[in-house]
């Protein structure tokens, strides 16, 4: 009995310490130039490293309270739309909390609100000729970046986006002249350098008010895909160019651990393909893409540049590379099936294919599409059939050599039938 309110006391104790951590923070409240309260204004506290942050809105009264362990100096920053940003420093070191106002500066000069617009907004001034250019336009720049942010909406001449929408059309492989002239018409005449003035509606939502926003900056990474939690130890895991990135949501640190070569060369297997490094990937080996978390407890990565699968393994910190052969190029994305085996796409070389964790093995699945088989021979006098099969290469190249088909193989001879030419 003793023994057990002894317990409680230790867990009261947890308590009450839990509690004035939780009570620790910053309260304020936001004002518009004329004092008016500011509503659904975004408050983040930084810390002193960038590296992690956390938000929240100003509800109804302007007034936000942002609950955090945080302690220091750190940096105290508001933005809402139509004023310009703000930030002052806090300091939580002695007092463990804090109180801040921010008076807020409304943007008037026709510049500073345009340029306020997201780059959603900025894209309606593009002037599409159809709901298919549209579609088309879509598919073809969005899918890799925004166009309307600062970066591509620059006020340029048609030279400039002749040379740039070249080059982009070049990255997915397009080089229909007709496409090229029509997008330079588009973003020359839409981003002309003068302000865009429309409203963007930015209501408040209720869920806005309860909601914090906590981000964690991964160090030097700069497309980072597809996070996975591992069930092991509840941390983020997450892979860029040639580094693991494994966050620690409770401690709010990232530890980066650098890949290994493993004996892939810089630029990965572009080089030995012929085929330019993409662009920004130089200094890479593996441009790591995205991962997955497998059965055995370890991370599968799908290595775009070097062309291979590299698993992880959390407790050990070992790399292994498994090769994914042929012309493939780019693995992309990878899920586990019911057998442990692990499922991948390869996006440039349109490929889908396996490995087998357990045997180690690639496998790379047949396609069902027509494949081109092409025989070159001087005297031949027997087109080739339709409805080939791969089966039938192995006995045609042999009959084309004048030797005997072996009844171990099941194919037919792909050139047409002549009398006699082809056992059945
Ligand atoms: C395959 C991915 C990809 C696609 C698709 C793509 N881009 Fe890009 N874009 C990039 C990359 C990577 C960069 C940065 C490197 C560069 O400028 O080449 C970039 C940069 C840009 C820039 C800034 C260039 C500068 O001067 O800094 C503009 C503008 C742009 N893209 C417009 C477009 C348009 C328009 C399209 C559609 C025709 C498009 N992008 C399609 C990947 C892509």
């Amino acid at each position: 009995m003793v023994r057990q309110s002894c317990q409680w006391g230790v867990v009261v104790g947890a308590l009450l310490a839990a509690q004035s951590i939780l009570a620790a923070g910053i309260d304020g409240h936001v004002v518009d130039g004329d004092d008016a309260p500011l509503a659904g204004a975004l408050i983040t506290l930084i810390r002193a490293d960038a590296l992690y942050s956390e938000t929240v809105y100003s509800d109804n009264k302007g007034r936000f309270h942002l609950d955090t362990a945080l302690e220091g100096k750190l940096t105290l920053r508001a933005r809402a739309p139509r004023f310009a940003d703000a930030q002052q420093t806090v300091d939580l070191k002695t007092k463990r909390s804090a109180n801040a106002t921010f008076a807020m500066r409304r943007l008037t000069s026709p510049n500073e609100l345009s340029d306020g617009l997201t780059g959603s907004a900025q894209f309606k001034r593009l002037k599409f000729k159809s709901e298919t250019q549209r579609e088309d336009f879509q598919n073809d720049c969005l899918s890799c970046h925004q166009i309307g942010n600062e970066r591509t909406r620059k006020a340029a001449p048609k030279e400039y986006w002749q040379a740039t929408v070249e080059r982009m059309l070049g990255y997915v492989g397009s080089n229909n002249p007709e496409t090229l002239a029509e997008y330079v018409e588009l973003l020359s005449k839409a981003f002309d350098g003068k302000p865009y003035i429309v409203e963007q509606s930015t209501d408040v939502a209720p869920e806005m008010l309860r909601a914090k926003i906590t981000e964690w900056k991964l160090p030097g990474a700069l497309i980072a895909h597809d996070g996975e939690v591992n069930p092991k130890d509840g941390r983020f895991y997450l892979v860029d160019g040639d580094a693991v990135f494994i966050t620690d949501p409770v401690a709010n640190r990232t530890e980066t651990v650098p890949v290994p070569a493993m004996g892939v060369p810089l630029g990965g297997n572009f080089p030995a393909m012929g085929l330019p490094i993409p662009i920004g990937m130089n200094q890479s080996r593996h441009g790591m893409h995205s991962l997955q978390y497998g059965p055995d407890g370890r991370f599968y990565i799908t290595s775009a540049l070097g062309g291979t699968i590299t698993s992880f393994d959390p407790a050990s910190r070992e790399f292994k590379d498994y090769s994914v052969g042929g012309g493939a190029l780019w693995p992309h994305t990878l899920r586990f099936d019911r057998k442990g085996r692990a499922w991948y796409t390869l996006a440039v070389s349109n490929h889908v294919s396996m490995i087998d964790p357990a045997t180690g093995g690639p496998h790379t699945a047949h396609t069902t599409s027509p494949v081109p088989f092409l025989a070159i021979d001087p005297d031949g006098d027997r087109p080739l059939r339709s409805g080939g099969a791969l089966c039938d290469v192995g006995p045609t190249v042999l009959q084309l050599l004048g030797l005997e088909r072996p009844s171990e193989m099941t194919g037919m001879d792909l050139r047409e039938r002549k009398a006699a030419a082809v056992r059945a």
